[in-house]
């Protein structure tokens, strides 16, 4: 462990390692990938990037066992996401090997970067995809580039695995039922930002969105879905305007496979009142418990946790995929895969 870094107070921020990896995509065809030590890029000042927010991105992680072995989590789905993101906002589609190989070299190319087993830390992969050619009138790019940093990571919400207090927000939307809130663009997070800071005006650590159009069912939590538990059932919600959650699709499997029932579905906010648990989860939340959610319009507080502390079935779901992701526990879904360093 090469690197003087206080890896256990680690925050969830940019941390700049040795190198990035890229790919350009010109007239259709992929490149070659290309290692850069450059944290910057060059980019064409009419690029639809950067005027018509034609960008995607991904957010997933790597972690170090105690065996030693560095093992990445769910590339695949990433990359599947990644290609959706692209056709939503007509960007050339990334290839499953650029994207893996891109991902996999990254990491091996930082290796003294990934926190070490224990510390609580990881090391999050951010590839990104990007309208890098020119255009004025709006039209799709004709050059696009792929690029992969990673950066050591400790969690996302200070608290870490411990209940969190979140807004339930009336005033803002961040996307349209048949907009861009199922893909994974730029733009639904700047669509975002009023609403989170309406939340730490109130002391919350972010925002719940309520679905667009009728303003009844709970949608998503700041950059993570949204799950609750009651009568040992894991419920979440089905709505075309979040983003499939790669987290919650496992912590769904892994609900089911403890014996729960699970249910994906309308979440009414008159619900809220009927949980024991409630929770936000994501590659960079991991878990995060609800420990209170505030309604401050309709002058409403609904409460999750009175100790302080996260409920057992929360607790249970976040060291079965933690274990998973460490090596830990026998990852019998598949969803892990050794990199090679
Ligand atoms: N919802 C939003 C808006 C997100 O940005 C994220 C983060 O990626 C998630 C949910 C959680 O998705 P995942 O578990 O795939 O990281
Ligand atoms: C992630 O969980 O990977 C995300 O992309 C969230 C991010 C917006 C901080």
């Amino acid at each position: 462990m090469a690197k003087n870094i206080d890896w256990k107070n680690l925050p969830f921020g940019y941390l700049k390692t040795d190198y990035n990896v890229r790919c350009y995509n010109r007239n259709g065809q992929w490149g070659e990938l290309e290692i850069s030590s450059s944290e910057y890029i060059d980019i064409h000042m009419a690029a639809t990037a950067l005027h018509y927010g034609q960008e995607a991105f991904e957010g997933l992680k790597a972690f170090m066992g105690k065996d030693g072995k560095v093992r990445i989590f769910r590339w695949e789905e990433n990359a599947k996401r990644m290609i959706n993101s692209a056709k939503g906002i007509m960007m050339a589609e990334i290839a499953m090997d650029i994207f893996k190989k891109a991902c996999f070299k990254a990491i091996e190319l930082n290796k003294e970067y990934i926190p070490p087993y224990g510390s609580g830390a990881s090391l999050y992969i951010r590839p990104m995809l990007v309208g890098s050619g020119p255009q004025v009138g709006v039209r799709p790019a004709t050059e696009y580039l792929f690029l992969v940093f990673v950066t050591p990571v400790g969690p996302y919400f200070k608290e870490g695995f411990k209940p969190v207090t979140m807004l339930l927000t009336r005033e803002f939307d961040r996307a349209a039922p048949l907009g861009t809130g199922n893909i994974k663009v730029g733009g639904n997070y700047a669509a975002s930002l009023r609403a989170q800071e309406k939340a730490h005006e109130h002391g919350c650590a972010n925002a719940i969105f309520l679905d667009a159009k009728e303003k009844k069912y709970i949608d998503e939590c700041g950059p993570a879905n949204f799950f609750a538990i009651k009568n040992n059932t894991y419920i979440t919600p089905e709505s075309k305007s979040i983003l499939p959650s790669i987290t919650n699709m496992c912590l769904f499997d892994l609900a089911k496979s403890e014996g729960m029932k699970v249910e994906r579905r309308n979440i009414p906010v008159e619900e809220l009142s009927t949980f024991e648990e409630a929770g936000a989860c994501g590659t960079a939340a991991v878990i995060s418990p609800i420990g209170k959610i505030v309604d401050s319009m309709m002058g409403q507080t609904y409460v999750y946790s009175k100790d302080g502390n996260p409920g057992p079935i929360s607790t249970k779901l976040y060291e079965k995929l933690l274990g998973i992701q460490t090596g830990d526990i026998p990852d019998t879904f598949g969803w892990t895969e050794i990199v090679e360093i």
